[in-house]
């Protein structure tokens, strides 16, 4: 008796998770393996992979479009919430993950499949993403998965591959782990993993270097409805079109690059270099709307919950109650965060250049150093005696 008779495995073309098909039927009496590949902007060409699956044992090989639901129900979302991982990273691998565990499950119920598997090893935070969220989806699925059990070297597992017709790869594999959606590019590991070595410029596919970006700035209005980009220079763009030709504007001009030593969730520390252009941009972006939008305390009191937001997210908790209750209060915050945004591109920078909205709350008459000026002035004098009271009196018994 095997660990499952039908499994709907997370596939990617690659070695690991070609293996995973022949392994999970010969080692662990899988009797029937269908194979899921997820569109979500990665670039490769899935044709080939889905006869790759079958010609490595699979029985069926989907390949879904994911990347409308990608954009707009998870990188949107994170969006929304300004997510950014330690402060930096934009979590573009980590918003993948509960999509695709959405996508196995839903195969799995389609099927009748009595198990999900994927190709994660044992040091990694996907695992941890997948496994949660597919066991908070449908906890009656078991999770299998064979790379974080067969204790196969590299040269092991193509030669085990080769056995059950796994083709191994043609090119000399690159020393890099690479992961890549619409969001952007991770790349970590061989030289990499020495955090004082300088990445090279190679690595980099969607942005380029300062030395060959134009030397004439770019100015792009991004337009946002209640905390979403809908539009670039005016134009109302569908989500993945937005994020497409943000990702070529921002990256053409050398924008968004992140080089980090982050915390893994399983307590290693690790070396990583991000490109997501748009992702980075739309955060400053966004978040630069909402000063102009929302009062001073949401502001505030919104930033403690984007940073634990982030932590949920990149820890495998997108499926969550504590993530739900928190989006309903970021939803919330949303409601007036519908205006437009001014981004100078330039030489490595996007800065934001200018901002409005029909609902903004700044104040002219206020804010005006000029003539116009109706702040009460003699306000601020009481409004300061009794705010530093307690310092005052403070200061008087410690010093007197
Ligand atoms: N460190 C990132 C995360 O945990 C990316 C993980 C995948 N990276 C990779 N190079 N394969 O979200």
């Amino acid at each position: 008796m095997g660990r499952a008779k039908k499994v709907v495995l997370a596939y990617s073309g690659g070695v690991d998770t070609s293996v995973c098909i022949p392994y999970l039927m010969q080692e662990w009496g899988v009797e029937e393996v269908i194979t899921l590949a997820a569109d979500l902007g990665q670039g490769d060409e899935l044709g080939p992979i889905q006869e790759k699956a079958l010609r490595c044992g699979a029985v069926e090989s989907l390949v879904i479009d994911g990347k409308e639901e990608f954009v707009q129900d998870y990188a949107f979302r994170s969006i929304q919430a300004n997510a950014l991982y330690e402060n930096r990273y934009p979590l573009s691998t980590a918003l993948a993950r509960p999509l695709i565990a959405k996508m196995l499950v839903e195969a799995a119920e389609k099927y009748g499949a009595d198990a999900v598997a994927h190709g994660c090893t044992g040091k990694g935070n996907d695992q941890v993403r997948f496994d949660i969220s597919i066991m908070a989806l449908n906890p009656n699925l078991k999770v299998l998965a064979p790379a974080r059990e067969w204790k196969m070297s590299r040269e092991e597992t193509i030669a085990y591959g080769e056995k059950y017709g796994v083709e191994s790869p043609v090119k000399k594999s690159s020393p890099y782990s690479i992961d890549r959606n619409i969001l952007g590019r991770s790349i970590e590991a061989g030289p990499l993993e020495d955090p004082m070595t300088e990445p090279t410029e190679e690595i980099y596919l969607m942005t380029k270097a300062i030395a060959d970006t134009p030397n004439e700035p770019e100015y792009v209005d991004i337009g946002f409805e209640k905390g979403i980009p809908v539009s670039l220079n005016g134009v109302i763009l569908d989500p993945v079109v937005l994020v497409e030709r943000l990702n070529e504007i921002a990256g053409n001009h050398g924008v968004g690059r992140l080089d980090m030593v982050e915390n893994r969730v399983v307590g290693i520390k690790s070396r990583e270099i991000y490109e997501a252009p748009a992702l980075l941009v739309l955060i400053d972006a966004h978040r630069d709307l909402e000063s102009l939008t929302q009062t001073a305390d949401v502001t505030h009191y919104k930033n403690t919950v984007e940073e634990i937001y982030s932590q949920l997210i990149y820890r495998g908790l997108w499926y969550s109650p504590l993530k739900e209750a928190l989006d309903a209060f970021i939803v919330k915050t949303q409601e007036r965060v519908t205006g437009m945004v001014r981004v100078k591109f330039f030489k490595g920078n996007a800065n934001v250049a200018g901002r409005k909205s029909d609902y903004s709350i700044y104040d002219a008459e206020l804010a005006t150093y000029g003539m116009e000026d109706q702040f009460d002035h003699k306000a601020a004098e009481g409004f300061i005696y009794i705010w530093g009271l307690p310092t005052k009196v403070w200061a008087q018994k410690m010093r007197g």
